[in-house]
């Protein structure tokens, strides 16, 4: 099939990545992790991230190009993360990106990290229904949205975590629990030989009054610590699997409660979850269990797309080039707290004449 191809570069944080996409199809997606460089360190350190990237940058490149069965001189444009993320590992992708660009003689998309991973899901379920709900739930995000045409239209941010991110509570509280990092999968693990009803933990911002959209997570997280320290003050053994289910039910409900108060609001029959914190099988039952009962389609990419990918950028590259939005300069620069407007971080004609 025809189309531009669309070559995207993610770094923004422990994730190179690189995707190829033409007309909404994937033809390419090659991810390397530092990951485990960062273990020991029980958290993403942004300058060993920065040389990782600096390591993976031409042989992720060269691997997405041989999947797709392509030369450079075929890629008809680049699509790059230039924020929000880790200042040092955006820079390293931008550089790479630009300089791909420029060799091929081709056009560059600075693209919002956050869009990206709204656009993942269309590499998998095809297009976006116009307007969706997206929850992004990973460990550095957490953000509900209400996207309309995503490369036309400004994106929606209806609330945010005001503290920590799901999956940064889901870390934290394994760490205190004495599971191993990144505390997600471990806590999921554990969850299964647990009584979720065993300990009440609270459920932040979920009152009357409360921002409807807005997430906090680490009055849970204190919640959690407490409990745990209550135990050993008593050199009792800590029920690791009851906390786990638990906490792992709190985020749950929490999460789905307000996706499905959005979609409510807003009218919208199609939920998105996206990130790493959607491979939770409890947010994934309960949120299914939820859209269910309220008519509304729940659609979660598989888990590959769902954290830090090229892929996702280059998607959201495709349907820039394919909108006929306008590149980005070559002395474009990275921004590493980049609010959501737009997916496209390099401001289109009509964006410029509406702000001016
Ligand atoms: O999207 P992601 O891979 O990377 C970014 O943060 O951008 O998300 C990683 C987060 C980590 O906090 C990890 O603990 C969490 O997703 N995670 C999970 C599970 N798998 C990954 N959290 C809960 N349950 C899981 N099964
Ligand atoms: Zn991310």
């Amino acid at each position: 099939m025809g189309g531009p191809v669309v070559l995207g570069i993610e770094s923004s944080c422990d994730e190179t990545g690189a995707g190829i996409v033409r007309n909404g199809k994937l033809l390419a997606h090659v991810v390397a992790s530092s990951m485990d460089e960062h273990a020991r360190f029980g958290g993403v350190v942004p300058e060993i991230a920065a040389r990782a990237h600096l390591q993976s940058f031409t042989p992720v490149v060269r691997q997405a190009l041989d999947q797709a069965g392509l030369r450079l001189g075929q890629i008809d444009a680049v699509a790059v993360t230039t924020g929000p993320g880790l200042s040092g590992a955006l820079q390293v992708g931008l550089a790479g990106a630009k300089s791909l660009a420029y060799a091929a003689g081709v056009p560059l998309y600075g693209v919002h990290h956050l869009a990206g991973h709204v656009a993942a899901d269309t590499l998998e379920h095809g297009p976006l229904p116009t307007p969706c709900v997206v929850l992004i739930v990973s460990g550095g995000h957490t953000s509900l949205l209400l996207v309309r045409d995503l490369v036309r239209e400004p994106i929606l941010h209806l609330g945010d975590t005001l503290d920590d991110a799901a999956g940064e509570c889901f870390d934290k509280v394994a760490r205190i629990l004495g599971l191993p990092y990144p505390g997600g999968p471990a806590i999921d693990r554990a969850a299964r030989d647990g009584d979720p009803r065993a300990v009440h933990f609270p459920r932040p911002l979920t009152r009357g009054g409360d921002d409807p959209y807005a997430f906090s997570f680490s009055g849970l997280k204190t919640a959690a610590a407490r409990w745990v320290e209550k135990h050993r003050l008593r050199g009792i053994d800590v029920p690791v699997a009851d906390g786990a289910a638990a906490l792992q039910e709190a985020v749950a409900d929490v999460l789905s409660r307000k996706a499905l108060a959005a979609c409510k609001a807003y009218d919208v029959k199609t939920l998105i979850v996206v990130g790493g914190v959607a491979a939770n099988s409890r947010v994934r039952a309960l949120t299914e269990q939820r859209c269910a009962a309220a008519g509304v389609e729940l659609r979660v990419p598989p888990m590959t797309l769902c954290t830090d990918n090229g892929a996702m950028i280059a998607a959201v590259g495709d349907l820039l080039v394919r909108s006929g939005a306008e590149p980005a300069p070559l002395d474009v620069s990275t921004d590493p707290s980049a609010p959501l407007k737009y997916a496209s971080l390099t401001p289109l004609p009509a964006q410029l004449a509406r702000a001016a």
